[in-house]
């Protein structure tokens, strides 16, 4: 029907439910733009179930990203499509209900590369140069959207992923800091920087339009 907008969402409730399924639900399409108006009125309106994360409906957040036909993104950003519309959540991270997860992994991993500043004197002082270098990175939401893009991270547990190698460049940029060489040494490993296979799903996935594989790319050319 034309007034009608059709969308089938990921349920899974892992207290209740044996398998995961895609419930289908049907709305009137006046007022809703994005996949995140679309849940809001499923919950509001036909299955106070369902379960989804978002804060602040502007893409500032990060906390909306979910799987929306064959891409990652923000729901409060992707646009309904007038034909099929499939919901579902973030890939390579346990379902805790329908399409939140649990970001432990992928907070681990941020955590584990230092996100922070340590400076190397208080009279060190960043560079004009230096930040405007940085100010594709610092727009990072972390939504997680490229961690699940990546197939690397769902393959090596080890591998730290694309949001967490765009902040330690971010770090490798300030000449304020002092753990360059701590965190380069960090990722030169085995399951580092060189296990990117460059597939640019990051690229694609990410929101801000960081490109994390260009950052990827620019810690290797350092290291080698
Ligand atoms: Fe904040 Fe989507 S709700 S980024």
């Amino acid at each position: 029907m034309k007034n009608t907008v059709n969308i089938s969402v990921f349920k899974f409730d892992p207290l209740k439910d044996t398998e995961a399924k895609f419930k289908s639900y049907s709305m009137p399409s006046h007022g809703l733009r994005t996949v995140m108006d679309a849940l809001t009125y499923i919950r509001d309106h036909i299955d106070g179930t369902l379960a989804f994360r978002s804060s602040c409906g502007q893409g500032r957040c990060g906390s909306c990203a979910v799987h929306f036909n064959g891409r990652y993104g923000l729901a409060c950003e992707m646009l309904l499509s007038s034909e099929k519309n499939t919901v579902r959540p973030l890939a390579h991270l346990p379902v805790i209900k329908d399409l939140v997860v649990d970001m432990e992994a992928f907070w681990e991993k941020y955590e584990a590369v230092k996100p922070y500043l340590v400076r190397s004197s208080n009279d060190a002082v960043l560079s004009i140069e230096k930040r405007l270098k940085m100010n594709k990175l610092v727009d990072c939401i972390l939504c997680g959207a490229c961690f699940s893009a990546c197939q690397m991270t769902g393959k090596n547990p080890d591998f730290h992923g694309p949001a967490a190698y765009v902040v330690l460049n971010r770090f490798l940029l300030d000449n304020r800091d002092s753990l360059r060489e701590q965190r380069l040494a960090l990722v030169k490993g085995e399951n580092g920087v060189f296990r990117c296979h460059q597939m640019f799903n990051c690229n694609e996935a990410c929101p801000k339009q960081i490109y994390p594989s260009e950052n990827i790319l620019e810690i290797i050319k350092i290291i080698d």
